[in-house]
Formats: structure tokens, sequence, C-alpha cells
């Protein structure tokens, strides 16, 4: 089954087609992510903007890469939520008219749960992608790790799951994105905060692990941590002005504060989600969202996991329609999710 995945929840616009959930023949993004960075996060009126200027030619460059045309395409799938309400709009009106108009089945995907299903994405004749071996096995214990979510999933099929704790308040990606503005780096703090870290000392200031009941994370607290350390080693007070923080520190002070963040972060998430693995006991571990291309993520899970722990490629990480299109397709072989394509409508805050 030939699935064309449709992905605009935020400032990726995103189109694929995989047969089977596992095979993967097209994977095109286009971001508007420079036009943030000026503002140190995504701009929601932007990104749809721009989504409405890519979404056609991503999704024919996709069927086009896949060698394929309308014709040899059994559904679409499509984020409907969670996610920036503009954003969402114009990928789900853009699937909604083609299902129409092309006579196709139309599924409406849960993002988060798309992100998981990446995971299940073994092949491509792509090059530059490096995909894990193996599916991986239900029951699944998936830790969901983004800019819009940090969740601990037990999963005992694709669409019976359980969610075993998340964030009370920041993501841990908003995390690295909050604590890269302050000290300085480009947006998104993800990868700059991991660059500037191979130059820092990650044991150099002891941030503590916020306390959560059981499953649960907090990052605020870490991140205001950040601040007020930073304001201490420009010799300021809690009042000084945050945006004026970073042009004071220097290169070795960001690198190790860059460095100490990075590794406590993914300490807590990495401590819950190996509590978790103890108490359910699965037969795989995954982890999903834009925060599991953090090498330092892959180490400490690696080093301290006790089954081997398969990742996918980091570009199949962040937001893409190949995870769209393999959710879908389970969705369609277990009769799942079919949308009516004349009234599918988004939903911003849909949760797991
Ligand atoms: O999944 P995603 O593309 O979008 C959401 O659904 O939120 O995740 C984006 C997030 C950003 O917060 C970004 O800073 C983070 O993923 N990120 C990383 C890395 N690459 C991207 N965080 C840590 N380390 C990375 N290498
Ligand atoms: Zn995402």
């Amino acid at each position: 089954m030939n699935v064309l995945g449709i992905e605009s929840s935020c400032d990726e616009t995103g189109a694929s087609v995989v047969v089977d959930g596992q095979t993967m023949l097209s994977n095109v993004v286009a971001s508007s992510l420079e036009l943030h960075r000026f503002y140190g996060g995504v701009v929601p009126e932007i990104a749809a903007r721009i989504h409405i200027h890519s979404i056609i030619p991503v999704i024919e460059e996709a069927l086009q890469i896949a060698k394929m045309t309308w014709q040899d395409i059994d559904a679409i799938a499509v984020t409907y939520g969670a996610g920036l309400g503009g954003c969402l709009l114009v990928g789900v009106m853009t699937a909604r008219t083609l299902a129409i108009t092309k006579n196709k089945p139309l599924y409406a995907v849960n993002h988060v749960a798309g992100h998981v299903c990446a995971n299940f994405i073994t092949n491509t004749n792509l090059t530059d992608y490096n995909l894990p071996k193996n599916q991986p096995q239900f029951p699944l214990l998936a830790l969901i790790v983004s800019g819009g979510h940090s969740q601990l999933v037990y999963y005992k099929n694709h669409f019976n799951y359980h969610l075993l704790g998340q964030t009370r308040d920041d993501a841990i990606g908003e995390a690295f994105d909050k604590v890269a503005k302050i000290i300085g780096l480009p947006y998104p703090g993800g990868p700059s905060i991991a660059k500037a870290a191979l130059k820092g000392d990650q044991n150099l200031y002891k941030f503590t692990k916020a306390r959560m009941p059981k499953y649960d994370f907090s990052f605020s607290g870490l991140k205001t941590a950040v601040l007020r350390l930073s304001q201490e080693l420009i010799g300021e007070d809690h009042r000084f002005p945050s945006y004026m923080v970073s042009e004071r520190l220097n290169l070795t002070q960001k690198a190790n504060i860059a460095a100490s963040f990075q590794r406590i972060s993914i300490e807590t998430v990495v401590d819950k989600a190996l509590i978790a693995y103890q108490e359910f006991t699965p037969k795989s571990f995954v982890i999903a969202g834009g925060v599991a291309s953090s090498q330092e993520l892959r180490k400490q899970v690696s080093n301290r996991f006790p089954i081997e722990v398969l990742y996918t490629d980091p570009k199949l990480c962040t937001d893409n329609g190949a995870m769209i299109a393999s959710l879908g397709y389970y969705q369609a072989k277990f009769n799942f999710g079919i949308a009516d394509p004349y009234s599918l409508a988004i939903n911003p805050s849909l949760s797991m």
C-alpha cells in the first residue's frame, strides 16, 4: 500500500511516499526555519504563510522522487494535530482537497504518535539515510522528546497505548531553545547547544534535576537556573534583563553552560525512561521527536539501557511526512482513523 504523508504542524512542510509503513520512497521537507531565526522561535503566521507556498511543490516533488503518479497512491495521511492552528490548516485543507479530487481515502494522523512511527521505517533507496535494521516490537516503550512534547508512552500496539507521564511545563526541546536564547546561541537550540557543548565541561555546573511525581517532567526550573547562573557569572543579580546576558558571557562560559545543561536535561529524561523500562519490561524502547537526534541522548541511552536500542536517522526525528505516511498505513491496515474529507477538522491541542 502506497501512502502519501503530509506534515505541516510547525515550520516544516513535509511530504513523503511510504510503502506498507516501512519502505520510504521519498521524503521531501521544506523549512521556514531561516525566517524564524531572527525572532528566536517559530512565528506561527510566518510559518503558515510559507506552508501555503511550499505545500504543492513539496507534494509534487515527493511523488516525482517516488516515481509515482496519483494513480499509484492508495491513501493520503495528514497531520491534523497537535500543532500550530494556521499551519495545520494548510496541510489538512490540502489533503482534504486532494482526497476528494483524486478520490483517495484520507487518514487523520496524530503528529506525536507519528514521531514514534518514524522508528518503523527500516528501508529506503534514498541516499544519506541511516535507518534501524529492524522494526520495534510491541509492547513498546517510547520516549517522545520534541519542541512541544516530553512524554513517556507505553504501547501495547499502534492504537492501544497509555501515557505514563509528561512535562508539567516546558518541553525538553523548548528548554533547549530557551537556554540557547539566554546564552546567545542560534535557534533551534538543540543543535546549537550540542555544538557548543563539544567544547565545554559537562560536569562544571551542577544543575539540579526537578523532582517530579513518577513519570512526569519539568524543565522550566532548569531554564531559570541557567539564567541565574549566567547573571551570576557576569556579576549581576536576578533583576538584570535576560536578553542582555548573552553578550557579556564569554565563549568558554557559554560552552560550559551548554554542556552542563545538555547533560542534566538529557539525564533527567533517561532516568525516568529507565525506571519505566524496568517497571514495564517492554520488548523494545524507542526515542522519538526532534530531541531524539541528540547524540548525547543516544549515548546516555546506549550506555544505560540493558537492551540494544536502535535509532533512526536524525532527518526522521525532526518533523517529516514519512512518519505520517507510516502511521497512516497502520491506520488503514487496522481500520483506524479514516477521515471524512468534507469535514476533517484540525485539533491544535490533540493529546496522545
Ligand atoms: O519534533 P520537532 O522537529 O518539532 C516538534 O514537533 O516540536 O522538534 C524540534 C525540537 C527543537 O526544540 C530543537 O531544539 C530540538 O527538537 N532538537 C534537538 C536537536 N535537534 C533538534 N534537541 C537536542 N539535540 C539535538 N541535536
Ligand atoms: Zn514534531
